[in-house]
């Protein structure tokens, strides 16, 4: 799972730029499930058949894209203006590497601040490619560009970008793989631009009608130095989403979720997110809405060039995704 992590954080896939990482994860998933299509918002598809004309049609979703950046300007002198693409933040681009989607790197720089102490705002920022004029520029207006980082690992704890969502796309890749038949139909959806509100999830929803949803995605943890006061850290298993600020997860899906891990003696911890929301929202509220929650790795630094999870939470998603996926199960609501 670890070199699989490697090769899909590498690629660079910005929300509506995801043909590079979509043909890496198809050419992983063809072979194993009997149905792969992309629709068209780009979201990637993969179905497996369940053995039950009982069995319930469950959603997967994980999504492919990441943040990134976009030029919005460049000056006589080839200096780079940009504005974001998702939630980047300017206290974690600020120095570093980028890299666009024609190939170009560059180097966030900043005006020079009246107080170094202080943050600067994104438009007092440019990247900066190397060039000395517009006209030698190999950068436009509209080009893409995504951080650029090379892959950590510490053992147990990897760090890259792109960990968001890209370990969620690993979790999924090695659940297809783990499951040989179930009860229910499984639609895998590696989906494309949640990170700029959710949208892909939110057609192949729209278009697939499952009866259960889950996504799998990241979250934020609280155990680092004076961090958020959250009951969720690195290493002691995938969460169970309660809450984001995006939505209530179903509690039918929560006690499912929660009375598996506990049959199946695998470590949990319960979520509750103050901020941030995931692929969950969009399939809970698509049509007549969906009963939907949401397994997140605890993830640190998240949304920046260095986001750090524990390899562990990940194999441990992939064997509770796996017990629930090859339950008999019927939701009454009363
Ligand atoms: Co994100
Ligand atoms: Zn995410």
């Amino acid at each position: 799972m670890k070199s699989l992590l490697q090769k899909l954080t590498g690629i660079p896939g910005p929300s509506g730029y995801e043909s590079e990482i979509r043909a890496a994860i198809r050419s992983e998933i063809e072979p194993l499930a009997e149905e792969v299509r992309v629709d068209n918002l780009g979201n990637l598809i993969a179905i497996k058949k369940g053995n039950d004309p009982k069995g319930q049609v469950i959603m997967l979703a994980a999504h492919m894209d990441e943040i990134g950046l976009i030029a919005t300007h460049i000056d006589p002198n080839g200096f780079v203006r940009f504005t974001t693409i998702g939630g980047v933040f300017p206290h974690s681009s600020l120095a570093g590497r980028v890299h666009f989607l024609n190939g170009s790197q560059g180097v966030i720089g900043q005006e020079t601040p009246a107080d170094i102490n202080k943050i600067p705002t994104f438009d007092k920022m440019f990247i900066d490619i190397g060039a000395t004029s517009s006209k030698d520029c190999p950068v436009q207006v509209g080009d893409l560009a995504v951080f650029d980082q090379p892959f950590l690992d510490l053992g147990d704890r990897l760090v890259s970008k792109a960990m968001d969502d890209r370990i969620g796309v690993a979790i999924l890749i090695e659940t297809l793989q783990q499951i040989d038949t179930s009860p229910n139909t499984l639609l895998f959806v590696f989906s494309t631009q949640e990170e700029v509100g959710v949208r892909g999830a939110s057609t192949a929803a729209f278009s697939l009608e499952p009866d259960i949803g889950i996504a799998v995605d990241v979250t934020r943890s609280g155990d680092t130095p004076k961090g958020v006061k959250m009951e969720v850290a690195l290493g002691k298993g995938p969460a169970i989403k309660v809450r984001d600020s995006g939505m209530i997860s179903d509690p039918r899906v929560v006690d499912w979720m929660v009375s598996t891990a506990e049959k199946a003696k695998l470590p949990y911890q319960i979520e509750v997110l103050e901020r941030g929301s995931t692929d969950a929202r969009a399939i809970q509220i698509s049509r007549a809405g969906v009963p939907a929650g949401c397994i997140s790795i605890p993830c640190r630094y998240i949304h920046s060039p260095s986001e750090m999870v524990d390899l562990k939470d990940a194999v441990n998603s992939v064997r509770l995704l796996v017990e629930l996926l090859n339950q008999k199960i019927t939701f009454n609501q009363e």
